[in-house]
C-alpha cells in the first residue's frame, strides 16, 4: 500500500480538460492519482492544495521560534504548527507528487514559501560539523518526487534554452537536500501557444504519466 501526498500549486483551480481555462500542471497531478487508483485502489492519498491556500511567508517570529528564541515554548510551538503539520507529511510519503506551473522562469512564489517552512534543522536536515559534509537530509531516502509542470514556452529542458529554467532545479535541489534521492519530472510546454503544439504536448505528458504510473507500481 502507498502514502501519495498530492501538492498542487497552480493558481488556476480549475483542471484543463475538465474546466475552461483551468490548469494543466493540475491535469497532470489528477492523472497520476486516478491511473494510480485504477491499478491499486488501496492507496492512501493526501492533498496539500498551496494554490487556494498558500502558506504565509517565513518571518522575523517565525525564524525567533526555530532557533529557540521565542518568549515562550508555547509561542514558538503555535508559529511553527504549520510547518510541523507540512514536515508531517513529508514523512508520512511514501510518494510525493508536485504540481507547479512555471512563473517568471522559477516555482510559484508560494511553493518556495512552502519549502521555508519545511526546511528545519534536526525535523528535515541535519548538521554537524564533525562530518566532511556537515548536512544530511532526514527525509527517508526511499521516497520518490514527481514533478508534474506546465509552461507557457516551450523546450526549457535543452542545453540550449534561450531563457532557462530555474523551476525544477530549484525544487530538486532544495528536496534532495532534506533527503530525497529519486525524481521523476514531466512537463507539458506550449501553453500560450495553444492549438496542435499545445495539445501535442499535452498528449505525450500524459503518456508519460500513464507510463509512470506502471513503471512505479512494478
Ligand atoms: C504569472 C505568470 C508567469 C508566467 N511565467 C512564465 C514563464 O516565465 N515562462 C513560461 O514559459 N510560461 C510562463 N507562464 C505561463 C504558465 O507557465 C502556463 O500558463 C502554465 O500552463 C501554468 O501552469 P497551470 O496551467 O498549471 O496553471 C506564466 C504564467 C503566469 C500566470
Amino acid at each position: 500500500m502507498a502514502n501519495i501526498l498530492k501538492i498542487d500549486t497552480s493558481l488556476r483551480t480549475g483542471i484543463s480538460g475538465t474546466h475552461p481555462h483551468g490548469s494543466l500542471s493540475r491535469r497532470l497531478t489528477a492523472l497520476f492519482i486516478d491511473q494510480w487508483n485504477e491499478i491499486d485502489s488501496s492507496v492512501q492519498v493526501k492533498h496539500r492544495d498551496l494554490g487556494q491556500n498558500p502558506p504565509p511567508y517565513i518571518d522575523e517570529e517565525w525564524i525567533i521560534s526555530e532557533f529557540g528564541y521565542a518568549e515562550s515554548e508555547e509561542k514558538a510551538q503555535q508559529r511553527l504548527q504549520l510547518s510541523n503539520e507540512f514536515i508531517e507529511e513529508l514523512h508520512w510519503a511514501d510518494i510525493i507528487v508536485l504540481g507547479v506551473p512555471m512563473y517568471n522562469f522559477g516555482p510559484p512564489a508560494h511553493l518556495k514559501a512552502y519549502i521555508d517552512h519545511i526546511v528545519r534543522m534536526n525535523k528535515t536536515y541535519s548538521f554537524d560539523l564533525s562530518k566532511e559534509q556537515p548536512y544530511s537530509g532526514l527525509l527517508d531516502h526511499q521516497k520518490t518526487m514527481i514533478i508534474l509542470s506546465a509552461r507557457g514556452g516551450h523546450d526549457f529542458d535543452s542545453a540550449d534554452a534561450p531563457f532557462p529554467n530555474h523551476a525544477e532545479p530549484a525544487i530538486k535541489t532544495a528536496f534532495n537536500f532534506i533527503g530525497i534521492e529519486k525524481f521523476h519530472e514531466i512537463a507539458i510546454e506550449y501553453q500560450e501557444f495553444g492549438g496542435e503544439l499545445l495539445a501535442q504536448s499535452i498528449q505525450a505528458a500524459e503518456q508519460k504519466t500513464i507510463a509512470l504510473v506502471q513503471d512505479l507500481q512494478h
